[in-house]
């Protein structure tokens, strides 16, 4: 049994429990980790998708962020929803206050549509954020929208991994959900070389907040102790399995089973 290891979440709330900051406790709990959150906003959302959300004054947010660190700490930080510039900017500084390895889930558009990430805060998120990460987990929109690379393929998943390596980040994990075809691939790519994750694509409209899970994931496991590539296939295996166990709730794109590890494999 890997250590307990402590990771914080800034992101948002998902009101459904599948995606955002409930799909990472959850996700954290399930892998042995413990979870710690600053909420940067709050969604009115289910299956169907968001309907409204609430954005938390960024003040809050920081102080949310600080009153972990300073008392239970953090082995990594993870981050997902900011929302607007002023977030992604005090994010940025708190980063650099904590030096902690940061996984950064560069969330920009709901599986729904809605608009997660202002317009004007992707300069931010690029020139600020990539730069801090250790990793960070693109899926192909957010791929194309930070290296302006078309991603259609795992071609240009590698290209735009690239792009987004020179740009700072320590390490790119490119998720292939979005890419059409019968199988699913995504790229680890690092400085010292490339893995794939790659297995048939489950047949199923259950996959919301598969990208958050994911990420957190990794994060924990990163917080635990396991090399990158090790907290990737674990994450990746334990994503698949969720997807796999998917309890089929609602009437849109339902949650993952992010429990199924008390249950055991199917
Ligand atoms: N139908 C599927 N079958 C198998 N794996 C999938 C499927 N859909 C997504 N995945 C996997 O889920 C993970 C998240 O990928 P995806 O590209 O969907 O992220 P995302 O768009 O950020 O998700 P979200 O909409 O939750 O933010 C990746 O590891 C991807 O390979
Ligand atoms: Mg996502």
């Amino acid at each position: 049994m890997p250590t307990l290891g402590r990771v914080l979440i800034i992101a948002g709330s998902d009101s459904g429990g599948g995606a955002g900051i409930q799909a990472d406790i959850k996700t954290v709990t399930a892998l042995g980790g413990y979870a710690a959150t600053a909420i940067t906003a709050i969604t009115v959302q289910n299956t169907l998708g968001v309907s409204a959300a609430y954005p938390l004054p960024t003040d809050l947010i920081a102080a949310q962020a600080l009153a972990v660190l300073e008392d239970i700490g953090a082995d990594v930080i993870k981050t997902g929803m900011l929302g607007d510039v002023e977030v992604v900017e005090r994010v940025a500084r708190l980063l650099d206050d904590a030096a902690r390895p940061v996984v950064i889930d560069p969330v920009m558009i709901a599986k729904g549509g809605a608009r997660l990430l202002a317009d004007d805060a992707l300069s931010p998120l690029l020139s600020l954020l990539v730069p801090r990460a250790a990793l960070l987990t693109p899926n192909a929109p957010e791929a194309e929208a930070l290296t302006g690379i078309a991603v259609q393929t795992p071609d240009d998943l590698r290209r735009a991994g690239e792009a987004l390596l020179a740009a700072g980040s320590g390490a790119v994990l490119m998720k292939g959900g979005h890419l059409p075809g019968p199988r699913v691939v995504d790229l680890l790519i690092t400085p010292y070389g490339e893995t794939a994750f790659e297995g048939e694509r489950i047949d199923t409209r259950h996959t919301h907040g598969t990208g958050c899970t994911l990420a957190s994931a990794c994060a924990v496991s990163l917080a635990q102790g396991l090399s990158l590539e090790v907290a990737v296939a674990r994450a990746w295996d334990y994503v698949h399995q969720a997807i796999l166990q998917a309890p089929g709730l609602g009437r849109g794109n339902g949650p993952l089973d992010h429990a199924w590890p008390l249950r055991g494999r199917r």
